[in-house]
């Protein structure tokens, strides 16, 4: 942790940029406090993977020094949230059976049950890194929340476990080390921001969760208060910033200005019809664009996202099961009326997620580019998650591995 043991941060480590937020206990109310972030664009990682170590390295500390001046904290322990194509989750069952006489299901059988769901077949470079209980039930009888004391012979779970590259996460435990820091634990990023934006109330009801990254945008669907299923799609923002680029021939930085200062999702949003000023490919031909041009571009390739988002949806056979509609998060949820365009699409009620029981600066909380590393913070704020949280973290042998990879680095 940090020198004061009460202070907790947070690495989204994602395809745009690192993002570290520092937090603690509120000593009086119990609660989470904020107290800063910061942020650094990363071209150390493609798709969640380290592909430069020293860009990658670069990145985090610069995040970390702005978060440390911001909350006037020292850390040196961070909580890192992972993502990318090589993070894939299972649904799994396991039973096991009570045979002692007086049949009272304890802790441990718990625990026992929950191991023979993870045991499932992985190839010697993959690694579970989280197990989250969906359902329980006692001889036969489903939708137990917690058997622990209650009589059965029975015991069976539903699982949703979270596997990852072992590679991978050695790529970014090394990079945190080469910033000086060492990594407390692994976690599965979308777990995070859901358990950080979506409420208890949207778990049991049924909800969607679509976090809109740079390189990917994630569907984490949750039903009954337990997550159901996770994907990964490689769409995101930076695919709106290349069709501006391309079509305006213009520079891809010019292209994100344009697109966060300029753009909306939809063009039934726009009154006016200004014309826009930006920079050629050149770097010194100033060109003009109509403001309705620009958000057209913007406008059919959110069309598309939200297009193959809804496929998916369709395809996890969950989308009759969410009346609590869309919560929408991640950087490319802050172009204006995307919230309008997703309704509009999944012919849903759509809602922009916001931290759920958590205090600090507004710009901090209100800004979906930290909901990630805030979800982070919030994970180990509330401990062992629970069965909607859910983590029952990375085998003990892994975590030792990964203590020893930081001691010698
Ligand atoms: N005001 C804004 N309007 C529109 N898009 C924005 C705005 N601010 C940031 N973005 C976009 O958000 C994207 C980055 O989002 P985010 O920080 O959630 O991504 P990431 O976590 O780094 O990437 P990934 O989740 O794909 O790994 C970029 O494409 C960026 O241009
Ligand atoms: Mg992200």
């Amino acid at each position: 942790m940090s020198r004061n043991g009460n202070v907790i941060a947070g690495l989204d480590i994602g395809s745009s940029q690192a993002v570290i937020v520092i937090g603690k206990r509120n000593l009086n109310t119990g609660g989470l406090k904020v107290l800063g972030a910061g942020r650094a664009p990363c071209r150390g990682l493609k798709g969640g993977v380290v592909v430069n170590i020293s860009e990658s390295k670069l990145a985090i500390a610069r995040a970390a020094e702005e978060a440390e001046t911001q909350s006037k904290e020292t850390i040196q322990n961070l909580l890192v949230g992972i993502r990318g194509s090589h993070v894939e989750t299972y649904n799994h069952r396991g039973a096991i059976t009570i045979s002692r006489t007086d049949k009272e299901i304890t802790a441990e059988d718990v625990e026992n049950v929950i191991t023979t769901a993870k045991a499932i077949q992985l190839s010697s470079d993959r690694e579970i890194i989280h197990t989250v209980p969906q359902d329980f039930s006692v001889d036969k009888q489903s939708g137990v929340e917690d058997p622990v004391g209650m009589e059965g012979s029975h015991l069976a779970v539903d699982v949703h476990v979270a596997v990852a590259s072992s590679s991978h996460l050695n790529n970014i435990v090394k990079a945190i080390n080469a910033s000086g820091f060492t990594c407390d634990d692994i976690i599965n990023g979308v777990f995070a921001v859901g358990d950080c934006v979506v409420s208890d109330e949207e778990k049991e009801l049924g909800v969607a969760l679509i976090d809109l990254g740079g390189q990917t945008s994630n569907l984490v669907i949750y039903a009954d208060g337990s997550i159901r299923y996770t994907k990964e799609l490689p769409i995101g923002g930076e695919l709106i910033t290349k069709d501006i680029s391309y079509g305006l021939k213009t520079s891809f930085t010019t292209a994100q200005a344009l697109k966060e200062n300029h753009g909306t999702a939809m063009n039934s949003l726009l009154s006016g019809n200004e014309s826009l000023e930006f920079l050629a490919v050149d770097g010194r031909t100033l060109r003009q664009v109509s403001r309705k041009t620009l958000v057209e571009i913007i406008q059919s390739r959110i069309e598309e996202i939200f297009e193959l988002l809804g496929e998916e949806l369709q395809k996890s056979n969950y989308a009759e099961v969410i009346p609590g509609g869309i919560v929408l998060t991640g950087g490319t949820s802050k172009l204006p009326g995307i919230d309008r365009a997703a309704e509009e699409i999944f012919g849903m009620n759509v809602h922009l997620g916001a931290p759920i029981d958590v205090e600090g600066p507004a710009e901090i909380l209100g800004d979906p580019i930290y909901a990630t590393a805030v979800g982070l913070l919030k994970y180990r704020h509330v401990g062992e998650w629970s069965k909607s949280h859910g983590s029952l973290g990375a085998p003990s042998v892994i975590r030792k591995f990964r203590q020893w990879l930081d001691e010698v680095m």
